[in-house]
């Protein structure tokens, strides 16, 4: 048995924990592991992976990023291609992968990713690629399952952020306005935002009103407190209003950004405090995952292998109510989770009367 491991769009804290746990599995089983490197388009490189064995894996587990490399240009049914003039197109080259695993010598492939490759995992699976899916993104917003690998770091590292902004935004009696990743789902907004303290709190399935906004600061100053924070999600969008897109390129998804900016202006002139915006970005996916992080990631590498043993192809490994279970990838391929209006935790944030936006 030869397996590819593949480490598909955004990199997320916990990526290595996975690669150490599968191969370790792998090569206890005898079988042979590579790594694609930089995604499937190494596939049509000089050097397209890595042999993978006991001394490159070691001491990875607490390593932020992935020693594969990470490409969110590297969908096989979208590949960039450059043309003559300069510009890009995007070519379906999913047989050319199909036909290259193979000539590797490839009998399975273990997919790490978020919603986008889980789509191209399902696609390659109906062209016969044996696949076994591990749920990675720090957006937490693939279907089927608690959590997603990368999300519980990325909520910490956004939580202390916060913390430290909050007491800069007191000493200059200043609102403060952070931005979050997230894409589509206010996850990482809600999370890091409850247990930060902050006094509003924006995400994408609660269109906002910038009179909501402006209430909730008159309210704070009203009650005595010069300060107030809030925070959105990157995909926050007000009522009747669309998401703020940075800009598109050829197969890749869209950019994201724009809402800080915009709220930090309309905030200052409605309220006439003074409003900083931060935009916090990348330094969420960076650095050394959480303990939580590491640990699911090391039992989610390691499943991965025993669905590949038990031949029980096509299903994506996930956490459902702290146990490990398989499910179908065709099942949450182009789905995405957004946060339920109902649930607790959107609760608890009215109950400790933040602001919402609505
Ligand atoms: O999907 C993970 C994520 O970090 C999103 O939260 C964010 O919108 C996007 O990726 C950023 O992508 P890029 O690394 O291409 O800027």
């Amino acid at each position: 048995m030869r397996i590819a491991i593949n480490t598909g769009g955004g990199d997320a804290p916990g990526l290595n924990a996975v690669i150490r746990a599968a191969t370790k599995a792998a090569l206890k089983r005898g079988w042979e592991v590579i790594g694609l490197k930089n995604g499937y388009g190494s596939l049509f490189t000089d050097k397209p992976y890595v042999e993978l064995n006991h001394d490159n894996v070691r001491g990875i587990t607490m390593q932020g990023g992935t020693i594969l490399g990470a490409a969110n240009r590297g969908n096989p049914f979208e590949m960039p291609v450059k043309q003559e003039d300069g510009s890009y197109t995007s070519v379906d080259k999913s047989d050319e992968v199909v036909q290259k695993l193979s000539d590797l010598g490839v009998d399975a492939v273990v997919a790490i990713g978020g919603d986008g490759s889980m789509h191209i995992a399902h696609k390659l699976s109906l062209k016969g690629i044996k696949i076994v899916g591990v749920p990675k993104t720090i957006d937490n917003d693939i279907v089927g399952c608690d959590v997603t690998l990368g999300f519980d770091t990325a909520c910490s590292i956004a939580t202390e952020a916060i913390d430290r902004i909050s007491t800069t935004a007191e000493s200059h009696q200043r609102v403060m306005i952070v931005e979050v990743m997230g894409r589509y789902a206010g996850w990482i907004a809600l999370h890091s935002g409850l247990a930060s303290a902050a006094d509003v709190i924006l995400i994408p399935e609660i269109p906002f009103t910038l009179d909501s906004i402006t209430k909730k600061i008159q309210e704070i100053e009203h009650y005595g407190r010069e300060h107030a924070i809030i925070v959105v999600a990157e995909g926050a969008k007000q009522k009747n209003g669309d998401t703020f897109v940075k800009g598109k390129q050829i197969g890749q998804a869209e950019q994201l950004g724009g809402l800080a900016q915009y709220l930090e202006k309309e905030i200052m002139e409605r309220t006439g405090k003074e409003t900083r915006s931060v935009i916090l970005g990348h330094q969420q996916r960076g650095g050394s995952p959480s303990t939580f992080d590491r640990l699911i990631s090391l039992r989610f590498g390691s499943e991965a292998i025993r669905a590949l043993e038990d031949k029980d192809y096509n299903k994506l490994v996930v956490m459902k109510q702290n146990e490990l279970k398989r499910i179908p990838i065709a099942d949450v391929a182009g789905k995405f989770k957004t946060v339920p209006l109902g649930s607790d935790t959107v609760m608890t944030a009215r109950d400790l009367g933040k602001c919402l936006g609505d």
